[in-house]
């Protein structure tokens, strides 16, 4: 008997599709094929496939995936162009596998495959709903950074992460964990998709708790290629927390984009004043140096909290941040009067037609700048 696929590489590849592990990745490429090695020895005896799902890393890591996938069709890869983001590159591949489990795990080499097939056996004889390799359980061990990590998450993180899910967790932000497709699919279309944290995110969504059980790893260094998320764990908490109570009346980007212009308002006030005040500056020049100042203080800190995921670093990258951002916020100052002089005119009172301006000028600040500044 022929193959069905002339491409599969062993015998092994007769075995019927288990298992999809999920290898969300952004510049990855040099990892990519001794991972896929890694991954076929630790899992013989199991059918498997791999899902890159990539988000056009300009490294060529869809590129190498592909050619991967030529000489093993139990890899497969998903491109995406235009869209960002570990949380929902996870909800991508669950959504493209006919695997009945499914695995997410970082691509970069720090989470080990031998672990699979023991999650895996869990899931599949009903001990765990789903199967988390932890970093801090009894037993684990992690290195680099992971030291101060696990002093923030102990303590008001965890706590408020099993009041979000109900379940103890020693780990709640893993990136790796195991599950039924079944359930991540009934699960999907409660999910947020923001941001890395998926886990928190698929125990929170399940009305009843799930039955997680927890395997310790040994947390790797990264093999090559640099890390894409930030230490902003407790952030992450209160933007998941956001989200789950009111992000659908008003976005979670939009909320901290709301509040860091209001923010903005203050600085500026506190700069017009010290100029005023202290340097005996013009009103012409205090405003226009308060506006500079607030608008720059806005850039520096939506690029740290608002667009954390998709911060700009370099030094150029973030002088041309600065300078779009201020270009985004004429526009919608320009907006912002338009509207209002025109409210004001057809008889609206003066207040309610600046606030109406100030609302319409924030959306368009919000719209341009996370198409513009922080887009791709
Ligand atoms: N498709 C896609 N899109 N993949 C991404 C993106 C993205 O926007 N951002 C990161 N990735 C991929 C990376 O290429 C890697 O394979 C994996 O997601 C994890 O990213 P890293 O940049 O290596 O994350 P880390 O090592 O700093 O963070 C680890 O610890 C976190 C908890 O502190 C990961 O395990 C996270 O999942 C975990 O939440
Ligand atoms: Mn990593």
């Amino acid at each position: 008997m022929t193959p069905a696929n002339p491409t599969r590489r062993d015998e092994a590849a007769n075995l019927p599709l288990e298992l999809a592990i999920i290898l969300p990745t952004l510049n990855e490429r040099d990892n990519l094929a001794p991972l896929v090695e890694r991954i076929e020895s630790a899992l013989t005896g199991v059918g498997w496939e791999v899902l890159v799902v990539d988000d056009n890393s300009s490294d060529g890591t869809a590129e190498e995936a592909r050619r991967l996938a030529k000489n093993d069709n139990r890899v497969r890869v998903i491109q995406r162009i235009g869209r960002r983001g570990l949380s929902s590159a996870a909800i991508e591949g669950f959504c493209a596998t006919a695997a009945p489990y499914c695995a997410v795990m970082d691509a970069d080499h720090q989470h080990d495959p031998n672990l699979l097939i023991p999650m895996l056996l869990s899931v599949k004889t009903g001990e765990a709903e789903v199967a988390v390799a932890s970093r801090f359980a009894e037993g684990a061990s992690t290195q680099e950074w992971d030291r101060p990590d696990r002093e923030r998450l102990s303590g008001a993180a965890n706590a408020l992460a099993r009041k979000l899910t109900g379940v103890e967790l020693s780990d709640p932000m893993s990136g790796y964990f195991l599950l039924p497709t079944r359930t991540a699919m009934r699960l999907v279309p409660g999910l947020s998709g923001i941001g890395f944290k998926i886990l928190l995110d698929l125990l929170a969504t399940s009305d009843t708790p799930l039955k997680v059980k927890d395997f310790p790893m040994q947390f790797g260094a990264r093999r090559s290629g640099e890390s894409k998320l930030d230490r902003a764990i407790a952030l992450d908490f209160l933007a998941g927390l956001y989200d789950k109570s009111f992000g659908r009346v008003i976005p979670t980007r939009f909320a901290l984009f709301g509040t860091v212009g209001a923010l903005g308002v203050l600085v500026h006030m506190a700069i017009l004043y010290a100029l005023l005040v202290f340097v005996g500056a013009s009103f012409t020049w205090g405003q226009t140096a308060a506006t500079f100042g607030a608008m720059t203080f806005n850039f520096w800190l939506n690029n740290f909290l608002t667009y954390r995921d998709r911060r700009l670093k370099t030094a150029g990258k973030v002088f041309w941040g600065w300078a779009s951002f201020i270009a985004a916020c004429s526009i919608g100052a320009f907006a912002n009067v338009a509207v209002a002089t025109m409210l004001h005119e057809r008889g609206l009172y003066e207040m309610l037609a600046a606030l109406v301006g100030i609302a319409i000028g924030s959306v368009w600040n919000y719209a341009l700048s996370s198409r513009f500044v922080w887009g791709r």
